[in-house]
């Protein structure tokens, strides 16, 4: 099949990858001159485990290229994907004008029998919008479904190769027949529901995840109020089939590209619709504030950080991405500069982004220990195997009393305190270490 994808982001690229791997004719399209260079030059504007390898080897066998030009990817398209960004304004309403812009584009280009697939999130009901917008702008009959991705940063690969469903909205059966046929390779179960159940379903999803996130940040906030141990706690309940263990870490609250966004678009949503009093409020307001409540209670327990040297370890919102957007780890650094305390910071993959790369009281470095040297507070904020698996007895510098906040609770708290550190965890005060 000949496949075009608009949009040459994360899920853009990785969607594009994968079809190609598969067999399929695919063609990389997006309004980016540069990004588009260095894509066929090989290059990828992002880090995500196995991609550049996929992408390498389906563009060698001719089944991968990248344009500019709509003119040459839409004609022969069978198959459409827009992958483009959705962002949030600062309302929380969805800015949906890449997705215009590009289904613009792309119109008059159209022969018949294309389906154009959004991919990017849109709010249900964005459907009529984009229909009318399509048949404004060409003769041909318009088919247009739905297909969210489900895939993590970090493991995109592996989530598009292997994904638990496949959601298909579609309102004709010869459409979603088309797209399963498409699909069947995955070899995942295959639904078929309305454009705006796919829509309302990926909110759901993600909004899910995030209210337990936030749920066990609640519990963990808690459990140091009372002498509990979250790691205990989440071990009672874990063992009921109808909670489970998974996806239970307490931290600093969720980031990343899907989370913050999706949960802000629903609780504007629920206002619009009459609801605002709703639970999507409550919970972006707690993930907000809960940065600057964890580091009030740290200061509470250390002392005041100002003109103190503090090591953020970790820049990216989860191990395994380059990804910095709705990051901790640029909160906390942005509460610890308000507080007039240097920062030395390491990230294995992430660069400081701009707001931070020339501010004279941060310092990006590239190892841990250098990190670590000197400083009086160190921060593990994000969970990269090689940060939590660090031997810090290594850095300690005797001379200081030195504290150690493990965000993501995954040190030995014991070893921790032998080494001379005072030790913070998350919701883990109760527990004799
Ligand atoms: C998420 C969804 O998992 C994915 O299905 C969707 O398509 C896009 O959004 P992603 O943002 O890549 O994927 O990351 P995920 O691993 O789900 O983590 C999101 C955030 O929640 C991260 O900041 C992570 O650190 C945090 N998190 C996750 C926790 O704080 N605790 C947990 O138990 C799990």
């Amino acid at each position: 099949m000949n496949i075009t994808v608009i949009g040459t982001g994360f899920v853009g690229v990785v969607t594009a990858a994968v079809f190609a791997s598969l067999g399929h004719q695919v063609v990389g399209l997006d309004i980016d001159e540069s990004r588009v260079t260095q894509l066929q030059l090989g290059k990828l504007p992002f880090f995500e485990p196995e991609l550049d390898s996929l992408v390498q080897q389906t563009a060698t066998i001719g089944n991968l290229s990248f344009t500019t030009a709509y003119e040459e990817a839409i004609p022969s398209a069978d198959f459409i994907f827009v992958c483009v960004g959705t962002p949030s304004s600062d309302t929380g309403a969805v800015d949906l004008r890449f997705v215009e812009s590009a289904l613009r584009s792309l119109a008059p280009h159209l022969s018949d029998d294309t389906i154009v697939i959004i991919k990017s999130t849109v709010p249900p009901g964005s459907f009529t919008r984009f229909e009318k917008l399509l048949k404004s702008q060409t003769s041909h009959a318009v088919a247009l479904a739905s297909i969210p991705e489900f895939l993590r940063e970090g493991s995109a690969v592996q989530d598009t190769l292997h994904p638990s469903r496949i959601v298909i909205g579609a309102d004709s059966v010869h459409v979603f027949e088309q797209l399963k046929a498409l699909h069947v390779a995955f070899g995942a179960p295959i639904l078929q529901v309305t454009p705006a159940s796919a829509q309302m379903g990926k909110y759901a999803a993600n909004a899910y995840l995030a209210t337990r996130i936030t749920f066990i940040n609640q519990i963990a906030d808690l459990c140091e109020k009372n002498g509990a141990d979250i790691a205990e706690v989440i071990e009672t309940i874990g063992y009921d089939e109808r909670i489970g263990k998974h996806y239970w870490y307490p931290g600093l609250g969720y980031g990343g590209s899907c989370f913050p966004k999706d949960v802000k678009e629903l609780a504007y949503f629920s206002r619009q619709v009459g609801h605002g009093d709703n639970w999507f409020n409550d919970m972006q307001q707690f993930n907000e504030q809960r940065i600057s409540a964890a580091l009030d209670r740290v200061v509470t327990k250390v002392g005041s950080v100002k003109n103190k040297q503090i090591a953020v370890l970790g820049l990216a919102f989860k191990p395994q991405t380059d990804d910095t957007r709705e990051s901790p780890a640029l909160k906390v650094m942005e509460w610890l500069l308000k507080s007039q305390a240097t920062v030395t910071t390491y990230d294995p993959r992430a660069v400081l982004p701009s707001q931070f790369a020339h501010h004279q009281a941060i310092n990006q470095v590239d190892t841990i220990r250098k990190a670590c040297q000197g400083a009086d507070g160190i921060m593990i904020v994000t969970e990269w195997p090689e940060i939590v698996n660090f031997d810090f007895t290594r850095v300690r510098d005797k001379t200081k009393m030195q504290w150690l906040f493990d965000t993501r609770n995954r040190l030995h708290p014991p070893s921790i305190q032998e080494a001379g550190y005072q030790y913070i965890g998350i919701g883990r005060v109760g527990k004799k270490v």
